[in-house]
């Protein structure tokens, strides 16, 4: 079975002797102290570690007071919820959206609103419109590589959304996990870089550029906001979410290999990009038209004609390939008429040949 569903990297991208390196390193220098509880907002070598890093991806200048270490961004959504909202708030999203986290945002109480996206992101339109009536305490968006659409939000579109921010009293949540996965040149600055005012929590991870097992990532903020989640009773209690991890990535990261991985990653991920475009030109033209992803994981192709999505799952099903129907990444039975298909699960020869299954079950 060929799964286009699954939003992972594939088990050859999995740097086991990276973190054997790391390890060993850790285990070389390491002191008992180093795997007592950690400091709340995350050890201050990793955050330091870890501020150099975004600094050289970003290229501009990161403060490690900025970042709070989180067990990966789920958790961190998750985190922030409790922290900045309360059952019965309401919180704006992106139509299409991250399906994962409409639950997250559910088990929390929260009342979801969307708003529509195209090319340029986030309609900031709309959302100035949708304003006039609600007051959400957050508005979620994911500015960059966007799940499922692959669409990023213009340098433009991320100034005017930090004002209305300011002017209405709400905390934009930026899930930049695919921030460092850029194909094609430089991508807009993310929010990370954008923390004047203490509205705008940008959420990193490091499932999408080391592995997801690592259950590591960050949110980088104000210094308020750090503040503020330096406040709650989890941490409180049991100190910072993943410190032995975070002892171990250090590593990774001062050594250069994370450094270096990533750049791995990047040329492999759009070797895969362009096989997925072009096989899908050879032979999915007829069905489905798309814009090629400049960055992140997922291609989202719109259906040219009506097609009966249960009955193509259910072909395509029988003809061992899988893909994600564009409903499940909308909060009002909305986007009917797409599919989102991801390339980093599968090798090169693999997207050929689920494709040309796809191709199949459209005739
Ligand atoms: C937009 C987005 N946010 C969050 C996640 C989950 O990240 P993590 O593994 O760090 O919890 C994913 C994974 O697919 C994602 O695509």
């Amino acid at each position: 079975m060929i799964n286009f569903g699954i939003g992972r990297p594939s088990a050859d991208l999995l740097p086991l002797d990276l973190l054997r390196q790391a390890s060993e390193e850790f285990f070389r220098v390491a002191e008992p102290h180093d795997i007592t509880y950690g400091r709340k907002e995350g050890d201050a070598r990793f955050t330091e570690s870890l501020a150099a890093f975004l600094e050289k991806n970003y290229g501009q200048q990161i403060r490690a007071d900025s970042l709070f270490l989180s067990g990966g961004a789920s958790q961190a959504l998750d985190y922030i919820c409790t922290q900045f909202s309360r059952p019965g708030d309401s919180i704006i999203v992106e139509e299409p959206c991250y399906f994962l986290a409409f639950q997250i945002f559910k088990d929390h109480g929260l009342n979801i609103i969307t708003v529509p996206l195209d090319r340029d992101g986030m309609d900031i339109d709309a959302l100035e419109a949708l304003l006039s009536r609600v007051k959400p305490a957050l508005v979620y968006t994911i500015p960059i590589y966007q799940n499922p659409s692959g669409c990023s939000m213009s340098a433009v579109r991320r100034k005017r959304l930090i004002a209305l921010s300011q002017e209405h009293d709400f905390l934009i949540v930026a899930d930049e996990v695919y921030q460092l996965l850029s194909y094609n040149g430089t991508p807009p600055a993310a929010f990370g870089t954008m923390l004047t005012g203490d509205t705008v929590l940008s959420v990193g991870s490091f499932s999408k550029i080391l592995a997801p097992g690592l259950r590591l990532g960050w949110i980088q903020t104000s210094n308020k906001r750090v503040r503020q989640l330096t406040e709650a009773g989890l941490v409180n209690s049991g100190g910072n979410m993943n410190q032995f991890t975070s002892m171990i990535v250090k590593q990774a990261l001062d050594s250069g290999l994370a450094q270096k991985h990533l750049v791995e990653l990047r040329t492999i991920y759009s070797e895969r990009v362009n096989t997925m475009d072009a096989t899908l030109r050879e032979q999915l033209s007829d069905h489905v038209s798309w814009t090629k992803p400049e960055g992140g994981y997922f291609f989202w192709l719109k259906l040219i004609k009506h097609v009966d999505m249960k009955a193509l799952q259910e072909r395509a099903s029988a003809l061992q390939v899988g893909f994600h129907p564009g409903a499940l990444f909308s909060n009002n039975d909305g986007m009917q008429g797409y599919i989102r298909l991801s390339f980093a699960y599968y090798k090169q020869e693999s997207i050929r040949q689920g494709i040309a299954q796809l191709k199949t079950a459209f005739e």
